[in-house]
Formats: C-alpha cells, sequence, structure tokens
C-alpha cells in the first residue's frame, strides 16, 4: 500500500537520515527503483513530474506503483508529484492517488508562494496526503558570488520559517545552490551549508535537496564510453550529499543520474550489434545500471536497512 510522505519523511527527520526521491518515466526506472528498496530495505519515495504524468498517462503512473508496492509490501513507499505546478495539478495527483505532492510556486512572490501552498495543503491534509513546497531559486552559485546575489536567490531562513509556520507545510525545499540536470556548477561544487542549517533550526521539519544527483565518475565513464558527450557536467560530490543529510536534509531528488546511467547502457547495445532490436537485450543491462546507482545512494544517505 502507498503511505503518506510523512510515514517516511518524520521517520527520517528524527533519525537523521536521508531517503532517496527517484524520478521515473516509464515501467523499466519504477521496476529498477523497487527492486533496489528491496534489496537493501530501504524505505522509498517515487516520484512523477507532470510531464512524466503526460508521457504515461495519470491512471498508469498511480496504477503501477500502487503493483509495485502490492508486490513489495514491506517496503514503505509514497507516491509523490514533482515539481507540481497549480493547485489543480496538486488536486489532479491526489484524486488520482498520488499520496504527496510538491506544489512548486517558488517562482511567484513570497505572499504568493505561501498563499498557494496554504491551499493546497488545506486540500491535501483532509485527504492524508503530505505537501512539499520550496522556497527561492534552484540554481548554482559561484565561489564570487556576493552576499546580496546570495540573498536575491537562495533561500532565506526567516522567511522559511514564517512560511512553515502559515501553510503548515510538511516539507520544504529549500534552495541552497544546486540545480536540476546535469551541469550544476561552472566552478568547483558549492552548496550553502550554513544556510541550511539556518531553516533547520528555524523550521525543524524534513528537508528536501532538489537538483542531488552526484553524476558519480563510473556512471560518468560508462557515459562516454558508450559513445556520450557530458562536456561541462558537474553534479552534487558524494561528500557534499552526506554533509546535507548532516545538515537535515531527508529527502534527496534524483532523476538525471538514473537517466545517464539507463541511456548509457542502451546506447552501449546499439552500438554492439546494429541488427539488435529485441528491447529487453537493451533494458535488462539499463536496469542493472540504474540498481547499481540506487543501491549505492541508499547506502550513501542511510536508509539502507532502515525497514
Ligand atoms: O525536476 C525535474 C525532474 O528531473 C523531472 O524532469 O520534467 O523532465 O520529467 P522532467
Ligand atoms: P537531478 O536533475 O539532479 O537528478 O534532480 C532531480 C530533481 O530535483 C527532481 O525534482
Ligand atoms: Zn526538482
Amino acid at each position: 500500500m502507498l503511505v503518506s510522505g510523512n510515514e517516511i519523511l518524520l521517520k527520517a527527520h528524527n533519525k537523521g537520515y536521508g531517503v532517496g526521491a527517484f524520478n521515473f518515466v516509464n515501467f523499466e526506472m519504477l521496476k529498477s527503483i523497487f527492486e533496489s528498496a528491496d534489496e537493501v530495505s530501504s524505505p522509498l519515495i517515487v516520484q512523477a513530474s507532470e510531464g512524466a504524468i503526460k508521457y504515461m498517462g495519470i491512471e498508469m503512473v498511480v496504477g503501477m506503483a500502487k503493483l509495485f508496492a502490492h508486490k513489495y509490501p514491506h517496503i514503505p513507499v509514497a507516491l509523490h508529484l514533482d515539481h507540481g505546478t497549480s493547485f489543480e495539478s496538486c488536486k489532479n495527483a491526489i484524486e488520482a492517488g498520488f499520496t504527496s505532492v510538491m506544489i512548486d510556486a517558488s517562482h511567484h512572490s513570497f505572499e504568493e508562494n505561501l498563499q498557494i501552498t496554504k491551499e493546497v495543503v488545506d486540500f491535501a491534509h483532509s485527504r492524508g496526503v503530505s505537501v512539499e513546497a520550496e522556497l527561492g531559486r534552484l540554481m548554482g552559485i559561484e565561489d564570487n558570488i556576493s552576499v546580496d546575489e546570495k540573498d536575491a536567490c537562495l533561500v532565506n531562513p526567516k522567511e522559511a520559517e514564517v512560511f512553515v509556520k502559515e501553510t503548515q507545510v510538511d516539507f520544504l525545499a529549500p534552495a541552497i545552490g544546486t540545480s536540476h540536470g546535469a551541469f550544476k556548477f561552472k566552478g568547483e561544487p558549492k552548496l550553502d551549508f550554513d544556510r541550511l542549517l539556518e531553516v533547520k533550526k528555524l523550521t525543524n521539519i524534513p528537508l528536501v535537496l532538489h537538483g542531488a544527483s552526484a553524476i558519480p565518475q563510473e556512471v560518468r565513464e560508462s557515459f562516454l564510453q558508450s559513445g556520450g558527450d557530458l562536456k561541462g557536467s558537474r553534479g552534487v560530490p558524494f561528500d557534499f550529499l552526506q554533509e546535507a543529510v548532516k545538515g537535515g536534509i531527508n529527502k534527496i531528488n534524483t532523476d538525471t543520474d538514473l537517466r545517464i546511467a539507463f541511456i548509457a547502457e542502451v546506447r552501449k547495445v546499439a552500438n554492439a550489434n546494429n541488427s539488435e532490436f529485441d528491447l529487453r537485450k537493451f533494458f535488462t543491462p539499463a536496469m542493472s545500471a540504474v540498481k547499481q546507482v540506487i543501491t549505492q545512494r541508499m547506502q550513501l544517505l542511510g536508509s539502507a536497512n532502515k525497514i
């Protein structure tokens, strides 16, 4: 059975570990994610973006997640809407069976973000569904960034305190210097851990790190070996992920690493045999590579053996 995100993240918040929230866009990704959680006995959050929902159809997203949850009844798992852009989008997801939603109104003014988030929280909480919101803008920060520039784009801890109190939101994603995709930092990786600590202290709820893909060495090499190009790419280093968890991050959003690992294997099969057309020959090694990334990440974040 799918459970609310609260069931998973409050434990992580109280015990100080991180739970991976993994994006999926098809059966193969979802299968890999569940098998990984089963392998290392980890609680789990599976998430679908609006784009993923459009691609698969919302009934398929919820149906597949429920079937996998049924197949692995010992795994506490939440189905989460990633970056919901409106009240309607969150409402649709909740009515379709999602057990957790993100309302991402971070590009609106603070007041508007607060208002929309409140509406989503009211609707979601009356149905036992947890809500995540975001404050600040997701963008990489550089060494020479000024204090003013930082304040303009990253989360303001005092605002976070007010926001959480007023909205009663369950989880907060504070912008501390990460960004989505494979090109997160122009120079050396940098995150504002002091800001994170301040937000945790003032809000005392589970916090979320978006743009948390690491692009591990072996995944990068595998992609390059397959003939892929990742010039200029940079992920969040493993020790940063661990420091983030120590600083109060409990939900770690991960998509890019899985995509890169998957596609590298698909391309290798295509390169090795240009007359191959059995889909399973492509997807079986791709799923193994994704599982390797996920099981390793669960160990790193501390969610392994937490069932
Ligand atoms: O936050 C973004 C996730 O990686 C989902 O991306 O909108 O391409 O599905 P998407
Ligand atoms: P990555 O692009 O770093 O995997 O981040 C995914 C994410 O934040 C989904 O919300
Ligand atoms: Zn995100």
